[in-house]
């Protein structure tokens, strides 16, 4: 007996094969009986006739509850109608395990109230198209840095130092030392780049924010690459193209996924090579000539994105933002040292910033000075500034959220929905 997968039915048209789920629905008029059944694929209806299967097997289907686990096997069948667009006429079925009475229906429920059961929650339609675009995304990001030539170098997760400043940090105690949970694989980012030229690195970041809103989590994942002697255009063209080959992969992937949680994607579709760029300074001009309250030097706040967002169809890059609100290590203009050589991207329709990125400083003395403005332990980063000492070079990275960017993607109005379990504030179960 073949096992098949329901997205794969098409291929077994006329063919009797077997369906291993989940019971996801059921109906029955007494002579004949709909069984909606999952699989992770996808749903089939299967369809069991009394006359057909005899009255022993039409009564044991009628036991089934929701989530019980069974075995199905039947006719493939082509029918536009049915939900995926085949359906299995049956022959046979295995009850695996009969459930318990499902918290989760098909009527409405509260977010509160599925963000408890979230392991649970995670089999409805909507989570499960969710998760495979973010499954997708993270391969269509390792896709394009394999293409590039880019050496994958793991950062590590417990650090001694802060790479994005103290406020957000997460201590642990490393057998009597004080350690930090990563906020960023930055720092490693740029001594592997040093040994391999193009690096990325790709793993959980935790910052400990201390608010609660739709675009922060507590632990989320971030796709980071460094490249040696590349300069902020340099950096800015590579993070366009890698953005925008993303979004092919998912519109050419995951039509089925973007069509389940009714995503425009003629807004995905309409995204050209290349993005606005801006200037943190014209970015400024925007907001007042919008009505906004909003002087130079001060830092974006998520509204503040929004209406500069939304003045781009595409993604844009705002550049060389006041020293003042940056991290320690951004490089200053040249031209203008009251400004740094960073660059964030932000994503339109409201989805605020996917990427932070810029330029480094390259020179020793520089970077021993920042450090000690922003009152960061020097012994915690000898070692990164060996690398200002032996063989500096001009270099840049990034860092994108992955999370953000599947709520973008996905049309998402909550990051919450964007990895299977999400770490918020006060929130830790399950
Ligand atoms: O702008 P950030 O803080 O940049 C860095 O960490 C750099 N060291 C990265 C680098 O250059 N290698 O964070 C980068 C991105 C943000 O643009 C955002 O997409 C995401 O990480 N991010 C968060 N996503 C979810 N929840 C949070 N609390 C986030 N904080 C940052
Ligand atoms: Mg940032």
């Amino acid at each position: 007996m073949t096992t098949a997968l329901i997205k794969n039915l098409g291929r077994h048209v006329g063919e009797t094969v077997t369906v291993q789920g989940w019971l996801y629905n059921f109906r029955s008029s007494g002579k004949i009986s709909f069984l909606i059944v999952r699989d992770g694929t996808g749903l089939v209806q299967g369809v069991l006739v009394k006359k057909e299967v005899g009255d022993e097997l039409f009564a044991l289907a009628a036991t089934l509850t929701q989530e019980s686990s069974l075995k199905v096997t039947g006719v493939v069948r082509e029918e536009p109608r049915a939900v995926g667009g085949y359906e299995l006429t049956l022959t046979g079925l295995e009850i695996v395990s009969i459930a318990e009475e499902y918290p989760i229906t098909h009527k409405e429920h509260g977010v509160e109230f599925l963000a408890e059961r979230r392991h649970l929650w995670l089999r409805t339609p909507k989570q499960t198209a969710v998760i495979r675009i973010r499954s997708e995304i993270e391969q269509a990001f390792r896709d394009f840095f394999y293409q590039r030539d880019f050496v994958l170098a793991d950062a590590p997760v417990i650090t001694p130092a802060a790479c994005e400043g103290t406020t957000t940090l997460f201590e642990i105690d490393y057998h009597g030392d004080k350690a930090f949970l990563s906020q960023s694989g930055q720092l490693y980012n740029e001594a592997t780049a040093a040994a391999l030229g193009r690096v990325y690195c790709f793993g959980p970041t935790f910052r400990a924010e201390k608010s609660k809103t739709r675009r922060h989590l507590m632990e989320f994942w971030m796709i980071e690459a460094e490249m040696a002697y590349f300069d902020i255009d340099d950096n800015m063209r590579l993070q366009e193209e890698m953005v925008h080959y993303v979004i092919q992969r998912v519109l050419e992937r995951c039509r089925q996924e973007l069509k389940t949680l009714e995503r425009d994607v003629a807004k995905l579709e309409a995204i050209k090579l290349p993005f606005p760029r801006i200037s943190y300074t014209d970015a400024v001009e925007l907001l007042k000539k919008a009505g906004e309250d909003f002087s130079w030097g001060d830092d974006f706040g998520a509204p503040h994105e929004t209406v500069i967002g939304n003045n781009f169809d595409a993604p844009v890059f705002v550049h060389r933002y006041p020293t003042a609100i940056k991290a320690f290590y951004m490089k200053p203009d040249p031209n203008d040292p009251n400004v740094v050589l960073g660059a964030d991207l932000l994503a339109p329709e409201g989805y605020g910033e996917i990427i932070g990125g810029g330029q480094r400083i390259d020179d020793l003395t520089l970077l021993e000075q920042r450090l000690a403005e922003h009152k960061l332990p020097s012994e915690a980063f000898e070692w990164y500034l060996d690398l200002r000492r032996y063989g500096s070079v001009p270099h840049s990275g990034f860092g994108l959220g992955i999370e953000r960017t599947v709520a973008w993607l996905c049309g998402l109005d909550h990051i919450r929905e964007t990895i299977p379990f999400p770490r918020m504030l006060h929130k830790l179960y399950p």
